[in-house]
């Protein structure tokens, strides 16, 4: 678990997994509301060179391309049913799929990145994980990298 301490930390825990990726990932982002999810997604996209992202609250799903590769941004929150998932056309994605709420439905492969975020006092907490053995090591590149 790594200790973010303010919204600056949050945004550069993004940029250091944009520096990690490859291009083809998986990520799933969970917490509460409020506990930076948007935020990390954002400096993520501004850090590959794609431009600001905009919180898809509005739109379910936002893409970016112009950037090292394309990010498509999904936010469940609002979404109730399963017929309303095959819409947005995430199997679509041609480069790192990012999922905010992504306990709500099951759309990311076997084999993705688990972010979880937390509030503590003042900040919010990281832990992330992996579901099989490539993002297994993203997490600890990942964890790593922000100590
Ligand atoms: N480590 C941190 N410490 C304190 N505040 C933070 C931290 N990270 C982000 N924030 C702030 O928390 C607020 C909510 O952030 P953000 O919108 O990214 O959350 P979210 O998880 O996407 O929320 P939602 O579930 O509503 O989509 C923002 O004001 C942001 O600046
Ligand atoms: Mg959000």
């Amino acid at each position: 678990m790594i200790t973010l301490a303010d919204a600056e930390a949050t945004a550069r825990a993004g940029a250091v997994l944009a520096s990690l990726l490859r291009g083809r990932e998986g990520i799933a982002l969970v917490g509460d509301l409020g506990a930076g999810k948007t935020t990390l997604v954002t400096a993520l996209v501004a850090a590959l060179g794609g431009g600001v992202a905009t919180s898809p609250t509005f739109s379910l799903v936002n893409e970016y391309r112009g950037g090292r590769f394309p990010v498509m941004h999904a936010d469940l929150y609002r979404i109730e049913r399963e017929a309303e998932v095959a819409e947005l056309g995430l199997e679509d994605a041609d480069g790192v799929l990012i999922v905010e709420w992504a306990d709500r439905f099951d759309v990311l492969p076997a084999d993705h990145l688990r972010l979880e975020l937390g509030h503590a006092d003042a900040g919010r907490t990281l832990t992330a994980t992996g579901t099989g053995p490539q993002s297994a090591a993203l997490a600890t590149a990942l964890t790593s990298a922000l100590r």
